[in-house]
């Protein structure tokens, strides 16, 4: 036998209508926003996600790099922003459009240790508008993660926020971070150390040194943001407070990848059995990207939500958000001469757009029964010899039970009656 890659899962048939209801809500909400899709390969040149700023875990250890037949080094997206970036780039969107708000729904792949909600392979959905500083762009994105959230009724999420201030005031904050960390280096842990001579932000969201008091009394970002990353992170709360989002100011919120400034936030939901992996989603402004990729200087801001964690969520919480396959018709049969007007039938059926099946692997009659019921079929439509000779056809209505002979030719007419009441 063989077995799925570790960190990956399969989404089975009758688990699938989640996932589908779960995009179409993302496309429909999306679109309230003026944001249309962009769709971009799910692997790129290692040089998209390996960029010399980019320092994170994320890229730099949980990768899935790899060699083509003509040894170009390739990688296999571990987010979706980059190579958002990359595409506008190549496509020179930015001439053609001033803001371009786009949306991606696809896997991104992680070499992270999986557990609950964090897998190897998993899905975002993800928002990226590409091209203004704007601060009330910032605030859009803010309020458009809270408001999808809550369409989608999760309850007991939290909407995290904070500033990183622009390039000099967060490099004014690492110089305060190292002089911070320095004196306490020897108790960090090996990696933390190592990021103390790197890039200390990145301490704060060690998972080991969560706890470590040094990381508990590091001073925030907001400490150090100049006057006009100040005056940024200032008129994104007052637009904020124009609108009902509850957020609050999480202080040490850094993010997990290195290029962000500015704001940046999370979603956090508080959900009983949803486990260490409570981050549904989380994003920020980035403002190097689009040039270091060779674009023009432009700002963008965006997010992502992990797929996977959603739907953790709308379970636990028992929200019933989509729907099964419902089967209308199954045809039955009583003799082996009956299968070749099923099939017309069947046919005539689906073309009347019934959601419509019969049997291909029970000869018996009582078989197909079994089969019709196991599916819950709303009507059940039997075709027997002698019926059938006087071109009539037996309809059994599976949950009254009552059961009414029907001429053949007015049997789409009589489906339609009883089952679009
Ligand atoms: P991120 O915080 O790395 O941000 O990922 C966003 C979300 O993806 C997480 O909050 C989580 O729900 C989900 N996620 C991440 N890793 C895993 C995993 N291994 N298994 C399951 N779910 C996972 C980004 O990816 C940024 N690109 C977001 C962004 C867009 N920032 C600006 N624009």
């Amino acid at each position: 036998m063989n077995y799925k890659v570790k960190g990956t899962y399969d989404v089975l048939p009758h688990e699938s209508h989640q996932w589908i209801e779960l995009e179409r809500k993302i496309r429909e909400i999306l679109s309230l926003y003026n944001m249309r899709e962009i769709r971009t390969p799910m692997m790129e040149y290692s040089q998209v996600f390996h960029r010399e700023s980019e320092g994170s875990d994320m890229v730099t250890k949980e990768t899935y790099n790899f060699l083509d037949r003509s040894n170009r080094e390739l990688t296999l997206r571990p987010e979706g922003t980059a190579g958002v970036i990359r595409s506008y780039v190549e496509h020179k969107l930015y001439a053609t459009q001033e803001l371009e708000k786009v949306y991606y729904i696809g896997p991104n792949f992680r070499y992270e240790r999986p557990q609950k909600g964090r897998y190897r392979q998993f899905y975002q959905f993800g928002v990226e508008a590409i091209g203004s500083s704007d601060p009330k762009l910032d605030a859009e994105m803010i309020i458009l993660a809270y408001d999808f959230i809550n369409r989608l009724k999760l309850k007991d999420v939290v909407v995290k926020i904070n500033s990183l201030g622009d390039d000099a005031s967060r490099a004014n904050y690492q110089k305060a971070l190292t002089a911070h960390f320095l004196p306490h280096k020897e108790t960090l842990c090996k990696d933390c150390q190592e990021r103390l001579e790197k890039n200390p932000l990145r301490i704060l969201d060690c998972k080991v040194d969560a706890q470590h008091p040094a990381v508990l009394s590091a001073p925030s970002p907001l400490d150090l943001l100049n006057e006009s990353s100040k005056n940024h992170f200032e008129i994104v709360k007052e637009h904020l407070k124009e609108t009902d989002i509850h957020f609050v100011i999480e202080p040490k919120l850094v993010r997990g990848l290195d290029y962000y400034s500015h704001t940046v936030f999370e979603v956090d939901a508080h959900i009983e059995g949803f486990g260490a992996q409570n981050t549904l989603g989380g994003g920020g402004r980035y403002q190097n990207m689009i040039q270091e990729m060779g674009g023009p200087d432009l700002g963008a801001v965006g997010f992502a939500f992990g797929m996977e964690r959603l739907l953790i969520a709308l379970n636990s919480l028992q929200i019933d958000f989509s729907k099964d396959l419902e089967l209308d018709v199954y045809i039955l049969t009583t003799s082996l001469e009956m299968e070749k007007p099923a099939t017309k039938l069947l046919y005539n059926l689906r073309k009347a757009n019934w959601v419509a099946d019969m049997n291909y692997t029970q000869k018996a009659f009582k078989g197909q029964l079994r089969q019709a019921l196991r599916l819950k079929a709303k009507y059940l439509v039997i075709l027997g010899d002698e019926e059938y000779a006087k071109q009539t056809v037996s309809v059994k209505n599976t949950e009254t039970e009552v059961q009414e002979t029907v001429a053949l030719s007015s049997l789409i007419e009589y489906l339609k009656d009883k089952l679009e009441k």
